[in-house]
């Protein structure tokens, strides 16, 4: 079964075609980050109206690329929810059409499963497992039990991880997006350089949960010493000190989840799980496997959203034509979806 796969909830116009859940025939991702980097983030407005103009081509493009036509396409997966409300909703209506006018099923996907879902486009891989979820929107670790539901164990009760490292790139001058970047100066850099806080957050309920708004205000605050360059003040040793408490503030969460739960398994995505400390991290924890998409499947895509789409429609599931895009989940500590 060959799915086409649509991915418009933030600045990434996404296109794929998957047969059967595993095999990418086409993966097309047309980024918008020189349009956005002025902004030093996504700017909502100019991020749908791109979607708009892209949609036709990149979902052109996948199916060129994947050797197939568009008959040859047996169901539609598109990104439902969570998101830029104008940006999913581009995705969305286009999937309808396009499901429509080929009288063939069209089925939302949930961004946050899709991105658990990449990995397993390249790997194996069995449930349980404990699912770690950090991207520019979210941190989320979770308890999966399969393809569709999991969990929430823990989440951040600010900033998300990603976003974390954006805004300290903006503050610094470093570059867009901030992840990236960081994670190239971070190598040439000293993490022990500066001491930066870790949450102290009360245990209570809720042992997993993270924050990151003190972190930022914290690295925000030595820019005095920065710009007046002070020993080893340099944009190396930030990115590298900021990293690593980034980094170990929620690798240390997943650690603990793996212990209590004596599931041993972690499964990574977003992208955030780009980053090379955190898979170096993770990598060398014993007692434990962590398995991680290739780079490319980290951030937003659409192979990870026509691969978890064609479990749906295995199953016979199928969605109706008045589903609405959804930018918001509620319901974050509970059972999800
Ligand atoms: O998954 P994604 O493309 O979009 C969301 O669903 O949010 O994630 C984008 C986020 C951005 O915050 C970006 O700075 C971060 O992922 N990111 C990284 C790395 N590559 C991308 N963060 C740390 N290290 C990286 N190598
Ligand atoms: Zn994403």
């Amino acid at each position: 079964m060959n799915v086409l796969g649509i991915e418009t909830s933030c600045d990434e116009c996404a296109a794929s075609v998957v047969e059967d859940g595993k095999k990418i025939l086409s993966n097309v991702v047309a980024s918008q980050v020189e349009i956005h980097k002025p902004f030093y983030g996504v700017v909502p407005e100019i991020a749908s109206r791109k979607h708009i103009e892209w949609i036709i081509p990149v979902v052109k493009d996948a199916i060129t690329k994947a050797g197939i036509r568009l008959k040859d396409i047996h169901g539609i997966a598109v990104t439902s929810r969570p998101g830029l409300i104008g940006s999913l909703l581009v995705g969305v209506s286009f999937a309808k059409g396009l499901a429509f006018s080929l009288s063939i099923p069209f089925t939302g996907v949930d961004h946050i499963l899709a991105h658990l879902y990449a990995p397993h486009l390249e790997h194996d891989i069995t449930y349980p497992y404990i699912g770690l979820i950090v991207s520019g929107g979210h941190t989320i670790i979770a308890k999966v039990t399969s393809v569709c539901s999991f969990t929430v164990l823990g989440t951040t009760i600010d900033d998300a991880c990603g976003e974390a490292f954006d805004k300290v790139a903006k503050y610094y001058d470093l570059g867009y997006p901030g992840g990236v970047v960081i994670d190239w100066l971070a190598q040439k850099g000293n993490p022990l350089a500066f001491r930066f806080p870790k949450p102290s957050l009360h245990k209570g309920d809720h042992p997993y949960d993270v924050s990151y708004s003190g972190l930022k205000t914290a690295v925000v605050n030595q820019l005095d010493l920065f710009w007046n360059k002070k020993d080893g003040k340099n944009p190396e040793n930030i990115a590298a000190s900021f990293q690593k408490t980034a980094i170990d503030i929620i690798a240390d969460r997943v650690v603990m989840a793996v212990r209590d739960t004596g599931i041993r398994k972690v499964v990574a995505g977003g992208g955030v799980s780009a980053n090379s400390y955190l898979r170096k991290r993770l990598n060398e924890e014993k007692g434990m496997t962590a398995i991680f998409p290739s780079v490319q499947l980290c951030t937003d895509n659409a192979a990870m959203i026509a691969g978890l789409g064609f479990h749906f429609f295995a199953a016979g599931e199928k969605s109706s034509y008045d589903l609405n895009a959804e930018a918001r989940v509620p319901l974050f500590r509970r059972v999800y979806p």
